[in-house]
């Protein structure tokens, strides 16, 4: 059977793990899936820089808009990161009849509304499970998984490099500054690490879910948010003497008066499970009504990890377009259009 084309837009740390994912896995991948999954075309920004054995039989292109408009691809991976070009990227691939599968957070918790209504129109499919929580597939629970339940709330650790810097800080005795530098050489940081340290990286995720989890427009813009940055390694020891752990969590929860979401520092009681979760882990914790509390946990960021979540969405879409077209429902990344707009409470 022809193998499903993937058009890889970057190759850092999420396209090269997705890249050598599908190349070591192939042949499970490719009876999972119906089909072979085949990167053929790649666009970085520095065509120059040498890519590895993997990337041999990738074309690149210098324009990444020619990618998206290339007739041999199918699926569009937006793994550049930021919000332009990638805005005008996925909108493009989408608008040319692409499916779209993106890691890109900051992307979905503020185009996102406008990105799922170009793909219903289009009629494709836009994949974002790689965008929150990195290999956790969080977004697939929230979404099928937990389908039945009424979820009440969720609250998680969702930033792995906060959580790395908390846990270096508290057990290697490094400083801030050190912690960060390791997270950033790592590969877990953001582009612009002050998105990890100073919690706008956790809010984008928790929009992200609250909007899966609760059925609601993606607000990002409502998130209440601090982060880490002023946190000192007294103020982690000190947490430790007093029997808590020092944790940035993501909060959502629903009340009768409406939604609170926020992200902040918090303080956990050593033997709560939240805080035995170390290091680049992330791990989400929701609240549901008919299976009650169940926790979700393992690697937030890196290039293994998230490359699983990407594969993972090509693997579904490449599994719909086995399916004859007159009978495909398209996999929409979630129906916006049902939505239900929700009081935001204040904190
Ligand atoms: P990197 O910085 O490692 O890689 C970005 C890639 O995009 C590079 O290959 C870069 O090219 C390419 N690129 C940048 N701008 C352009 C452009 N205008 N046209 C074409 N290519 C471009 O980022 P990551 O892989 O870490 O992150 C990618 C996305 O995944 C982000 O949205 C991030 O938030 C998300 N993510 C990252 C995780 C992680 O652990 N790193 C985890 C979960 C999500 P070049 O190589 O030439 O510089
Ligand atoms: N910078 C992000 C983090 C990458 O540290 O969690 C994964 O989304």
């Amino acid at each position: 059977m022809n193998a499903v084309r993937i058009g890889l837009l970057g190759l850092g740390t999420v396209g090269g793990g997705t890249l050598e994912l599908l190349a070591r896995n192939g042949d499970e991948i490719a009876r999972r899936a119906g089909r072979p999954i085949r990167v053929t075309h790649a666009s970085v920004r520095d065509a120059g820089r040498p890519r590895g054995p993997q990337a041999a039989n990738v074309q690149l292109l210098a324009d990444p808009f020619e990618l998206v408009h290339h007739p041999q691809i199918d699926i569009v991976a937006e793994l550049i990161g930021g919000i332009e070009p990638a805005r005008a990227l996925v909108l493009a691939a989408i608008n040319a009849g692409k499916h779209v599968v993106t890691a890109n957070k900051a992307l979905i918790a503020h185009h996102g509304n406008e990105i799922f209504e170009a793909a219903r129109r289009a009629g494709v499919a836009v994949g974002f499970e790689a965008a929150v929580a990195g290999g956790i597939p969080i977004i697939k629970t929230l979404r099928e998984g937990l389908a039945g339940n009424r979820i009440q709330g969720l609250a998680g650790i969702i930033n792995g490099t906060s959580n790395y810097i908390l846990t270096q800080m508290r057990d290697a005795g490094l400083d801030f500054a050190t912690a960060l530098a390791d997270a950033q050489r790592l590969g877990y940081a953001e582009a612009d690490p002050s998105f990890d340290i100073d919690g706008v990286d956790a809010a984008h995720k928790l929009s992200i879910l609250a909007a899966i989890a609760f059925g609601m427009p993606l607000c990002f813009d409502q998130v209440h948010v601090e982060g880490i940055r002023g946190l000192s390694a007294m103020d982690v020891d000190y947490a430790g003497q007093l029997g808590y752990r020092l944790k940035l969590l993501g909060i959502a929860r629903r009340t009768e008066r409406g939604v609170q979401l926020r992200v902040h520092p918090t303080l956990l009681p050593q033997r709560h499970l939240l805080a035995q979760v170390d290091g680049v882990i992330n791990a989400v914790l929701v609240d549901s009504d008919a299976l009650g509390q169940s926790l979700y946990y393992g690697a937030g960021a890196g290039a293994g990890p998230t490359a699983s979540a990407v594969v993972a969405d090509l693997i579904d879409i490449a599994r719909a377009l086995t399916i004859d077209p007159e009978h495909r429902v398209p996999y929409l990344a979630f129906h916006h259009d049902r939505l239900q707009a929700l009081p935001i409470l204040p904190i």
